[in-house]
């Protein structure tokens, strides 16, 4: 599900450019959205799956989650529109998404979140394909992630990560940044009120894992800390054997924080 890290690999694959370059090069990834190409039975599969995940949600989620879906009106009926999305989004906190056709490499990645940008798919899953997907689309981008994007500290936090990562691939060690990635922004889960809630897109975004995460007896969760984050391996193509639990929302994101390039090299 991790739209931008399904890999997880480094640069080396050969299929990123340099990460020296990357700080400019991510523009070059970024498409129109052509919103006026979203067919009538895709904001229809907006409209379901978001209705469908809002109510599954509930209470499940940080109360977060819900304060930046209403900060952002992304209730409105229909597949958002990006221009209309960053004129709320820009303005609370600086960042703004662009439109990607697909998975864009990791070096990129980080260099657009260093710069408080977030790509999002330019389409949407089918109706027939509503709990399956080959690659993220507009639905986990801008359901799962934007929400929490309207809230300054995470905000900064994801921006903190954009330049951790850009860090971390330059050292050769790419997989520490994103599995940090993974375990905080994509599939953390938090304590909230006393109670396991879901802080990650991956898991907000998913109507099967947002149950499986809290609920299952299968899996392990253990506690969250940053060593542990960078050195806790993760599956891209199924459920997680293991989740990582913050004592809080604000754990998460002051952990992160403190964490320095030099430092995670170190970890
Ligand atoms: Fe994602």
């Amino acid at each position: 599900m991790l739209k931008e890290f399904e890999t997880a690999s480094p640069p080396s694959s050969g299929r990123s450019p340099s990460p020296a370059n990357a700080g400019e090069d991510w523009k070059r990834y970024v498409v129109p959205q052509c919103w006026e190409a979203f067919t009538a039975d895709d904001h229809a599969v907006w409209d379901l799956l978001f209705a469908r995940q809002v109510d599954l949600l509930d209470s499940r989620v940080v109360s977060q989650f819900f304060d930046g879906i209403d900060l952002l009106r992304l209730s409105h009926p229909g597949v958002p529109d990006v221009e209309g999305l960053n004129a709320i989004l820009e303005a609370r906190t600086g960042w703004r998404t662009v439109a990607v056709p697909g998975l864009v490499p990791d070096d990129i990645f980080f260099a657009m979140l260093a710069t408080r940008v977030f790509p999002v798919g330019n389409f949407i899953r089918t109706r027939d394909q509503l709990d399956y997907l080959e690659a993220p689309d507009c639905f986990h981008d801008m359901f799962g992630h934007i929400p929490m994007l309207a809230h300054h500290d995470f905000a900064e936090m994801a921006e903190h990560i954009g330049r951790l990562g850009t860090a971390a691939i330059a050292a050769g060690v790419g997989e520490y940044a994103a599995r940090l990635y993974w375990h905080s922004v994509e599939f953390g889960l938090a304590l909230q009120g006393g109670e396991l809630k879901i802080l990650g897109a991956g898991l907000a975004s998913s109507f099967g894992e947002s149950h499986f995460s809290l609920e299952s007896d299968a899996v392990e969760r253990l506690p969250f800390s940053v060593e542990r984050a960078v050195h806790t391996p993760y599956k891209h193509d199924a459920f997680q054997p293991r989740y990582l639990v913050s004592q809080s929302f604000e754990q998460t994101i002051a952990e992160v924080l403190a964490l320095t390039p030099e430092r995670l090299l170190a970890l």
